[in-house]
């Protein structure tokens, strides 16, 4: 059998820049220990994340060229919004900047204060929108999903017992809907299974609450289906993608990942009503229906992403490249997370690093060494991330303390992937002597991960 290659080839390049340890020593301290701070010139391999990171298609830019800037009713987003019925069948849609964006409008519809809004481990922003408007989000996701070492087809699944609890335990009038995370970020990039997005269908439709999904990875989340799911083997991505739609309200999107553009977003919903009041939010924090803030140049660029990231070969490529980061690591012995996420690796700061306090935030440490060692840039999933209880503030332990190396979409080759593996291995084979870790010196009431400021102890 012949070897795997990618389904294109590469038109354009960008170079990046190597430096020395020293240096980068030198740039992290500057940068207080947070990543975020570094100038991006000096990362050679840039893995903070996938979202708007990748690279567009000749198709693409060519839809850059022809996009109608029009203030209203733009051809652009007529294009879009055709698109975007014929992949999630939705009736209606409303363009944003991004998908956090989607969030805020979407969330002043329907959010009150003393809310509840379960789902599959939130993702930040989503958690951020959620407890901004003092309503609480509570994480249904099984517990296979915190355990890194099980291997599982579907770690993003929703515990529907878990599920049912906060049905029965509040009125339906205190939980305005379900967020169901496609595939689940927080909890490594692990998909979320057919079967399961049924069974929280059918819960929701019998306590008579909606469901919305998060889909920043939707097309991700259709490729593990196809390649994990009894009955799906032969369904296309679109038809598998339509189906998972299907069972929801709407949804929620960031463009940047599998919209396959740097910037955008939208919802896309069936109900009237949340259409007519979310459209009010849209007009007032994004700009008029007919863009949301998005350029007529980008509608047009996302309407062609979303076809090309919804082709099985496209897919194939991108996860398969992931897994082939994943495997390497695997091999080399070093603690990831399994099965592999769709868009990232996840390191296991708890058995890498256990040496370092939890109190002095292992992953971020671990994070910060990959940094210095090669010049990647990877970013902490754990206590920074998961900041402070509102109502105690008190430092939040989460299970899992992960770094994320986040694989931008089509622009890495596999001779990063072994630089990468190369990198860890030679950190793992001298884990012993990590003992000490970081506290922290500044930092935000909500959100601190972007800005937050360390010293090393
Ligand atoms: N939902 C999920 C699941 C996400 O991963 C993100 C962003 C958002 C919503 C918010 O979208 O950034 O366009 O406003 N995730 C990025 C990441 C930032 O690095 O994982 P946004």
């Amino acid at each position: 059998e012949l070897p795997y290659a990618e389904p294109y080839k590469i038109k354009m390049v960008e170079s990046i820049k190597r430096s020395t340890k020293n240096q980068r020593l030198k740039w992290i301290i500057k940068a207080n220990y947070n990543l975020f701070n570094l100038s991006s010139e000096n990362v050679f391999i840039d893995l903070l994340t996938d979202s708007g990171t990748g690279a567009m298609s000749d198709k693409q830019w060519a839809e850059m060229m022809i996009g109608d800037e029009s203030y209203a009713g733009s051809s652009s987003f007529l294009k879009l919004k055709k698109v975007v019925k014929k992949i999630t069948g939705y009736k209606y849609f409303l363009p944003t900047h991004q998908g956090r964006a989607a969030e805020n409008v979407l969330f002043s519809a329907l959010i009150k204060e003393g809310d509840i809004v379960p789902g599959n481990s939130h993702f930040d922003t989503t958690k951020g929108h959620i407890e901004f408007r003092k309503a609480t989000a509570v994480d249904c996701t099984i517990d296979e999903a915190f355990d890194t070492s099980i291997i599982h087809p579907f770690k993003g699944n929703v515990d529907i017992d878990k599920l049912e609890n906060v049905f029965k335990q509040h009125p339906k009038e205190k939980i305005p809907f379900v967020v169901l995370t496609i595939t689940c970020n927080s909890a490594g990039g692990q998909p979320v299974s057919i079967k399961n997005i049924k069974e929280v269908s059918l819960l929701c439709k019998q306590y008579e609450i909606p469901l919305y999904f998060d889909a920043a990875r939707f097309a991700e989340n259709a490729y593990f289906i196809k390649k994990r799911e009894k009955g799906y083997e032969d369904k296309t991505i679109k038809q598998i993608v339509k189906e998972v739609f299907s069972y929801g309200d709407g949804m929620t999107i960031s463009a940047k990942k599998d919209g396959l553009v740097n910037m955008g977003g939208f919802i896309a919903l069936n109900n009237k009503k949340v259409f007519k009041q979310a459209t009010v939010f849209n007009i007032m924090f994004e700009g008029f229906i007919t863009y949301g803030g998005m350029n007529g140049r980008d509608m047009g660029a996302l309407a062609v992403g979303l076809n090309e990231s919804t082709e099985f070969n496209y897919l194939e490529s991108r996860v398969e490249q992931v897994a082939y980061l994943g495997q390497k690591l695997v091999d080399y012995g070093v603690p990831v997370q399994q099965p592999f996420g769709g868009h990232a690796i996840f390191l296991d700061a708890n058995k890498f690093v256990p040496t370092i306090p939890r109190e002095e935030f292992r992953a971020q440490a671990l994070a910060v060494e990959l940094y210095v060692v090669g010049g990647i840039r990877g970013v902490e999933i754990g206590t920074v991330l998961a900041d402070r209880d509102p109502v105690t503030r008190e430092n939040r332990y989460p299970e899992l303390e992960l770094v994320r190396l986040a694989i931008p979409r089509r622009t890495y080759t596999n001779n990063h992937m072994d630089y990468i593996a190369a990198s860890l291995k030679n950190i793992y084979d001298s884990r012993n002597k990590a003992k000490n870790g970081y506290i922290i010196t500044d930092e935000a009431p909500i959100m601190r991960h972007f800005t937050v400021k360390f010293d090393k102890i």
